[in-house]
C-alpha cells in the first residue's frame, strides 16, 4: 500500500529545536522522529510513501535517500510555497496511483492498528476515513462529530469551547481515495479539514470517522516532545530503544562510560559513547544522545539531550531540553521545560528557568542569566 506524510510544516512551536532541524526530523529516542513514523507504516505493509517537503527539505534527503536503508521506497516533493494540507497531496498526486492511500500529518506519534483502520474503511465503502483520538481540550484541533454508524457530520476545526460537541478529534491518519482529489485545484493553498472534507460532506460522500483509544501524542510543543520520550522510556507506546537493556530500563548504547560513584537509574536511555562522571545523578525518563558528556556532581532528570551536548561539573537540568552541541559550564540550572537550542556555549552559574527558550549558537557569559525568585 502507498502512503503520503505531511512534513512541511515550519514547526514554530517547537523553536528554537526546529530552527536547525525541521520537526518530523528531530530525534525521538535518539533517532529521527520520522523514522519511528515510517517503520510502523511499514510494518503494516505501507512501504511506498512520498514525503511532501517544504521547510529545510534537504534534511530528510540526506538522511533516508530514496529509503532503502529502511527497505521502503520514498519519494521526496518540495514544495516552493507552503500548498497547506490538502494542497500538499493534491501535488503529489500523480505518485499516489488509483488505490487507497495512507495520508499522515508528520508530527503523530501513535501505535494505530492501520490494519483494522484500512478494513474499516473498506467495510464502510468510505471515500475517506479519518483516525479520531479523545483529547481532553479539543480546541487545539479538528473537531470530529459522528453519527452512529460512525458517518461524520461535520468538521470543526480548532473550535472554541462553545462549539465543542465530542472530545473525539482529527488525529492526522486517514486513508484516502485518490479520486476525492480530483477537483481540488492544483499549485494553490488548500486544506483538507476547512475546504476539502467539509465539502465532500456537502456533496453526500461518504466520509467516516475511526474512533481509536490507542496511544496517540501531536508532537507540537516542548512539553509534548518531552511527555513523548517520557511515554517511551516508561513503555506506555511501542518503540524500539537503540541499546543494550541493562534492567529497570536502564538501556546503554556502545563505549558508554560511566563512573562507579555515578548514580544511573531507570527508565534511562543512554546513547553511543556518553559518559556519565563521578557522583553525578541520571535517570527519571532521561535521554541522552551519542557522545552526551554529563560530568562530575551533576544531575540530569526527565530531560533530553540531544548529540555531544556537555553538561558541566554540579549543573541540575530537569524536564528540560538541551539542544545538540551545546556546553553548559558548572553549576548551571536548566529546569521548567526550557528550551536551549543546538550549539549554545553558557558558562557557570546561569540559570534558565520557567519555559525560557535560548536561540541556537547563543553565547552567554558565566552567571548572566538569573530568574528573581521572592524572597531573594
Ligand atoms: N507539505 C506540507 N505543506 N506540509 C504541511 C503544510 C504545508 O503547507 N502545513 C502543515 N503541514 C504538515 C505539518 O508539517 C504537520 O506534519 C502536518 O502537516 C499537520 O500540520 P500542523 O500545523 O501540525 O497542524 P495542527 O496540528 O495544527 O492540526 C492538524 O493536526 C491535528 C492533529 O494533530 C489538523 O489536521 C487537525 O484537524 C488535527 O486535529
Ligand atoms: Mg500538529
Amino acid at each position: 500500500m502507498k502512503g503520503a506524510m505531511l512534513v512541511g510544516g515550519f514547526g514554530t512551536r517547537l523553536r528554537p529545536l526546529t530552527v536547525t532541524t525541521p520537526k518530523p526530523m528531530l530525534p525521538l529516542v535518539n533517532m529521527p522522529f520520522l523514522e519511528i513514523e515510517l517503520l510502523h507504516l511499514k510494518e503494516y505493509g505501507v512501504d511506498e510513501v512520498v514525503l511532501s517537503t517544504g521547510y529545510l527539505p534537504e534534511v530528510f534527503d540526506e538522511y533516508f535517500g530514496d529509503g532503502s536503508s529502511l527497505g521502503m521506497k520514498l519519494v521526496h516533493v518540495t514544495e516552493d510555497e507552503p500548498l497547506g494540507t490538502c494542497g500538499a497531496i493534491k501535488n503529489v498526486e500523480r505518485h499516489l496511483g488509483d488505490e487507497p492511500v495512507i495520508v499522515c500529518n508528520g508530527d503523530i506519534l501513535t501505535d494505530l492498528d492501520i490494519g483494522a483502520l484500512v478494513q474499516y474503511h473498506k467495510d464502510k465503502g468510505a471515500v475517506v476515513t479519518i483516525t479520531l483520538t479523545p483529547v481532553e481540550d479539543p480546541t487545539a484541533y479538528g473537531l470530529v462529530p459522528l453519527d452512529d454508524d460512525g458517518r461524520i457530520k461535520e468538521f470543526v476545526e480548532k473550535p472554541s469551547w462553545d462549539q465543542v460537541v465530542t472530545n473525539l478529534i482529527n488525529a492526522g491518519t486517514y486513508v484516502l481515495d485518490p479520486k476525492v482529489l480530483k477537483d481540488v485545484p492544483p499549485g494553490v493553498n488548500y486544506s483538507f479539514e476547512r475546504q476539502l472534507f467539509p465539502d465532500l460532506l456537502r456533496q453526500g460522500e461518504a466520509l467516516y470517522g475511526f474512533p481509536s483509544d490507542c496511544y496517540w501524542l501531536d508532537l507540537g510543543t516542548p512539553e509534548k516532545y518531552l511527555s513523548a520520550h517520557h511515554d517511551i522510556l516508561d513503555g506506555q507506546v511501542r518503540v524500539p530503544l537503540a541499546g543494550a537493556d541493562r534492567g529497570d530500563r536502564v538501556f546503554l548504547g556502545e563505549g558508554v562510560l560511566i563512573d562507579e560513584t555515578a548514580h544511573v537509574y531507570g527508565p534511562l536511555l543512554a546513547g553511543d559513547g556518553v559518559r556519565i562522571g563521578a557522583g553525578a545523578r541520571v535517570g527519571d525518563r532521561t535521554c541522552l544522545g551519542s557522545g552526551v558528556s554529563i560530568e562530575s556532581g551533576a544531575r540530569v532528570e526527565g530531560s533530553v539531550v540531544l548529540d555531544e551536548a556537555v553538561i558541566g561539573e554540579h549543573c541540575v537540568v530537569e524536564q528540560s531540553i538541551i539542544g545538540r552541541g551545546t556546553r553548559l559550564g558548572p553549576d548551571v540550572h536548566v529546569a521548567d521545560c526550557s528550551v536551549l537550542g543546538d550549539n549554545i556555549e553558557a558558562g557557570g552559574e546561569n540559570e534558565f528557568l520557567k519555559g525560557i527558550r535560548i536561540w541556537p549558537s547563543t553565547i552567554i557569559e558565566a552567571g548572566k542569566v538569573r530568574f528573581y525568585r521572592t524572597g531573594d
